[in-house]
C-alpha cells in the first residue's frame, strides 16, 4: 500500500487493557510515522487527554475493566467533541461497534485486524478531521469578516443617515423661510401654513402612518398655496369677491406650486400633495377633479387640516369659531368634500389637542404683518 502522509501535529492516543495488543497497535502507527502514545485503561487515557488535549485521534478498545470503550467514548465526547474516535472491537461485536457509531464515534475496526486496514483507517479519521477543522477555520473566519463588514457598513449608514438628516434639515429651513415669506404676502394666511402643517401631521400620525411618510406629508401641507407666490397681489390681497377672470387666475396657484416644486427630488411627492390639495373627495374640487383615492392620502388629509384651521381662524369678514362648531362642519362634509377615514380619524382626536398645537405654534410667534 501506498505510504500514507502523516502528520507530526497529529498524535494519536491508542487505549487498551491488554498490553499486547497496545503495543502491536501503537508499533504499527509508529512504523508508519504517526506520533503515538498508549494508555491501560480509560481512566489513563482521560487523564492525558486532559493534560494535553492537542491529540488527533483516539484508538480504543471497546471491552475494558473499569471505564469500558462507551464510557471512554461518552467522556470524551464532552471533554474534547472534536476529537475523532475509533472504536476496536472483536468480530462477535459489530452490534455493538454500530451502536458505537450511533454514540459518536468517527468509525470502528474489527479484531484481529490487518495493517493496512487500521492505517487506511485512521488516514481517513485525521483526513475528516482536518477537512472540519478547516471547514470550522472557514467558517469562522467568514463570520469574522462579514461582523467586520455589517460594523462598516453600520457606520456608513449612520453617517449617511446623519448627512441627510442635516440635508433634509437645511432643506426645511430654507422651506420655513419660503411659507414665512408666502404668509407675508397672502393677509389671510398669517401662521396658516406652520397651523395647518402641525394639524396634517397630527391627523397623519392618528392615523398610524410611518414617519416617513408623515415628513413628506408635512413638507406638502406646510407647501401647498406656495403657487400663490406668483399670483398677482392685486388679486390675492383683493378685499371683495373675485371676477370670474380672477378665479381662474388664483385657481392656477396649485399647479404653479407643483411646477415650482416638482423639480425637486426630494420634494417630488411633496409637489403632488401641493397639486391635488384643493381637489375635493367627490371630484368636485380642482384642477383636475380627482375622486376619492386618486386625490393623494396626504392631501385629503390636509383638506380637512385646512378646513379646521380656515373655520377656527379669523377672517376680515367674521370672527373665529370654535373648534366644536368646526368638528360639526366638517362631519357634516364627511364623504363629499372630504375623505369619511380621515374624518373618522380627525373626530376621534380630542379637542383639547387641537386647542394646544393652535396654541403652542401661536406663542412661537407667526410672522407678523408690518
Ligand atoms: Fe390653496
Amino acid at each position: 500500500m501506498a505510504p500514507q502522509r502523516t502528520n507530526p501535529e497529529e498524535r494519536i492516543l491508542v487505549v487498551d487493557d491488554e498490553e499486547s495488543i497496545r503495543e502491536l497497535v501503537a508499533s504499527m502507527l509508529s512504523h508508519a510515522g504517526y506520533e503515538c502514545q498508549s494508555a491501560a485503561s480509560g481512566e489513563e487515557a482521560i487523564s492525558f487527554l486532559q493534560a494535553d488535549p492537542n491529540f488527533a485521534l483516539l484508538l480504543s478498545d471497546l471491552s475494558m475493566d473499569g471505564m469500558d470503550g462507551f464510557a471512554l467514548l461518552e467522556r470524551v465526547r464532552k471533554l474534547l467533541p472534536q476529537l475523532p474516535v475509533v472504536m476496536v472491537t472483536a468480530v462477535h461485536d459489530i452490534s455493538v461497534a454500530l451502536e458505537a457509531i450511533r454514540s459518536g464515534a468517527y468509525d470502528y475496526l474489527l479484531k484481529p485486524f490487518e495493517r493496512d486496514q487500521l492505517l487506511a483507517t485512521v488516514h481517513r479519521a485525521l483526513e475528516n478531521r482536518r477537512l472540519k477543522m478547516e471547514n470550522s477555520a472557514y467558517q469562522d473566519k467568514l463570520e469574522s469578516l462579514v461582523a467586520i463588514r455589517t460594523e462598516l457598513l453600520q457606520k456608513a449608514m449612520s453617517e449617511l443617515e446623519r448627512a441627510m438628516g442635516e440635508l433634509e434639515r437645511s432643506y426645511d429651513i430654507t422651506l420655513e423661510a419660503l411659507g414665512d415669506a408666502l404668509d407675508l404676502k397672502d393677509a389671510e394666511t398669517e401662521g396658516h401654513s406652520k397651523r395647518v402643517t402641525a394639524f396634517t401631521i397630527a391627523i397623519a400620525r392618528a392615523m398610524d402612518l410611518p414617519s416617513d411618510r408623515v415628513r413628506v406629508i408635512a413638507r406638502g401641507a406646510f407647501l401647498h398655496d406656495v403657487g400663490k407666490m406668483a399670483i398677482p397681489d392685486a388679486i390675492l390681497r383683493k378685499p371683495g369677491r373675485l371676477t370670474p377672470e380672477e378665479q381662474m387666475l388664483m385657481r392656477e396657484h396649485a399647479q404653479l406650486g407643483y411646477q415650482m416644486l416638482r423639480k425637486i427630488p426630494f420634494l417630488h411627492e411633496a409637489a403632488n400633495i401641493v397639486y391635488s390639495h384643493q381637489e375635493r373627495y367627490d371630484g368636485s374640487g380642482y384642477p383636475r377633479g380627482l375622486k376619492g383615492d386618486q386625490i393623494p392620502l396626504g392631501a385629503r388629509i390636509f383638506a380637512v387640516a385646512d378646513t379646521f384651521d380656515a373655520i377656527t381662524s379669523d377672517r376680515p369678514y367674521r370672527a373665529a369659531q370654535s373648534i366644536s362648531s368646526a368638528r360639526r362642519e366638517i362631519l357634516k362634509h364627511s364623504g363629499h368634500q372630504f375623505d369619511p377615514t380621515v374624518v373618522d380619524t380627525f373626530i376621534s382626536i380630542p379637542e383639547d389637542l387641537w386647542q394646544r398645537l393652535r396654541e403652542e405654534i401661536d406663542s412661537q410667534g407667526a410672522v407678523k404683518r408690518r
